[in-house]
């Protein structure tokens, strides 16, 4: 007899990106050169300064536990980078140093919600915080969102969607997939709509700094209460790093930290030293220019694909996706994507990744990568296009 595992397993899909990119890979390593249009990292490598600082730590013999919330000097360098980005107070006390951004949004789940509880978030989203929900018997409930309110929640949504069992919301800002940002006047009518209904306002701030005409603003200007979470991965290009931090209320600061001290001990001691140098002004002056180079690429590929018939109804706020609808006659988006890498060496992730709602008419199309790489990678969905027009089932 077999055993089997919980059954809440059942309800965790693959992260189909991650296994998409291992087919690219190796079919890149079987020789074919193939352009990365699915990834979700930044191509460029970690700044200098904090790549030396890491160097250091090592040396220095930083490699031991550190305490369960992070070094101070850290905490206390994140609640400067809020008061200077953004003019608000946080406390070091309130901030929570994790691995990743995904160690932040696990402390929230295992905070947050009782087993059949569940949080509003956005179909499509990112699917990794409906599963992280999911691995403590919760439930991401997704509300279908659209081009036209800019794939972000609104009030009225939040008003209609919320249930017996809603604890709160969680929403993105900008999102992956659509790169859409809320407005300050946008989250704070959000913030003030959970409020009344005396729920968690959880906000995933990850793409923070990789906004391209606006600054993004955090949700705690409009909310001190709200659970943010941020991440080194993205402006800050460490993805591999695996740091990033939780901004809790003060009334929860106990519980995370038992939560932190059983789940994870501490972050990695060596991230957290390297990271110091990521608030330098030189660090500074290197992720600025890449974010020029990401703002470069949006301007390239969001009209190079509306011009090959690809659904683009909003410019990208930021992050470094576009978020296409495929047009009338190609396939499902899942067949479109596989028969694209497999026949035009071009990977881009269908939107079956990010949610259900026409999830299997788009597709998200990442421009982290070079803007040479870009534009033969245009001409390959321009030939994916070709190849597979007619072909709908
Ligand atoms: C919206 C969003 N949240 C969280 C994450 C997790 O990133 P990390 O754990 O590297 O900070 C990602 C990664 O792509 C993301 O897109």
């Amino acid at each position: 007899m077999t055993k089997s595992f919980a059954t809440r397993l059942g309800d965790i899909q693959p992260f189909r990106v991650m296994e998409l990119l291992a087919r690219a890979n190796a079919l890149q390593a079987a020789g074919h050169q193939v352009i990365h249009m699915e990834v979700g990292e930044p191509d460029f490598s970690t700044p200098e300064p904090i790549i030396r600082a890491g160097e250091r730590a090592l040396h220095d013999g930083q490699t031991r536990y550190t305490p369960a919330q992070g070094i101070p000097a850290l905490r206390e360098a994140i609640s400067r980078h809020y008061q200077d980005t953004q003019g608000v107070d946080v406390a070091p006390e309130r901030i929570f140093v994790t691995a990743g951004g995904s160690g932040a949004l696990l402390l929230c789940s295992a905070l947050l919600l009782d087993p059949g509880q569940g949080l509003l978030m956005t179909d499509p989203g990112y699917p990794c915080n409906r599963h992280f929900l999911k691995a403590f018997s919760g439930e991401g409930q997704l509300v279908p969102v659209t081009a036209s309110e800019r794939y972000q929640l609104t009030p009225e949504l939040i008003d209609r969607y919320w249930a017996d069992n809603t604890r709160g919301v969680m929403l993105a800002s900008p999102s992956n997939p659509t790169g859409a940002m809320l407005s300050s006047a946008e989250m704070a009518a959000i913030a003030e709509t959970v409020r009344r209904r005396q729920g968690f306002l959880v906000a995933d701030e990850i793409y923070h700094g990789l906004t391209y005409d606006e600054p993004a603003i955090s949700a705690l200007v409009s909310d001190p209460d709200a659970f943010v979470v941020n991440s080194f991965s993205k402006y800050f290009g460490m993805t591999g790093w695996r740091l990033g931090w939780l901004v809790v209320p003060d009334n929860a600061i106990r519980d995370v930290e038992k939560l932190a001290q059983n789940l994870f001990i501490c972050p990695s001691s060596i991230s957290q030293s390297a990271a110091l140098a990521a608030f330098t002004a030189q660090a500074k002056e290197i992720m600025e220019r890449q974010k020029e180079e990401f703002r470069q690429r949006r301007d390239f590929l969001a009209p190079a694909l509306a011009e090959l018939g690809v659904g683009v109804p909003l410019m990208p706020d930021g992050a470094f996706y576009v978020y296409g609808r495929l047009g009338d006659g190609l396939p499902d988006s899942e067949t479109f994507c596989h028969r694209a890498l497999e026949e035009q060496f071009v990977a881009v992730t269908p939107g079956t990744d990010f949610g259900f709602h026409e999830a299997d008419r788009h597709v998200r199309f990442s421009y982290a990568q070079q803007l040479d790489l870009l534009e033969q990678g245009v001409e390959r969905i321009a030939a994916a296009i070709r190849n597979q027009s007619g072909t709908a089932s």
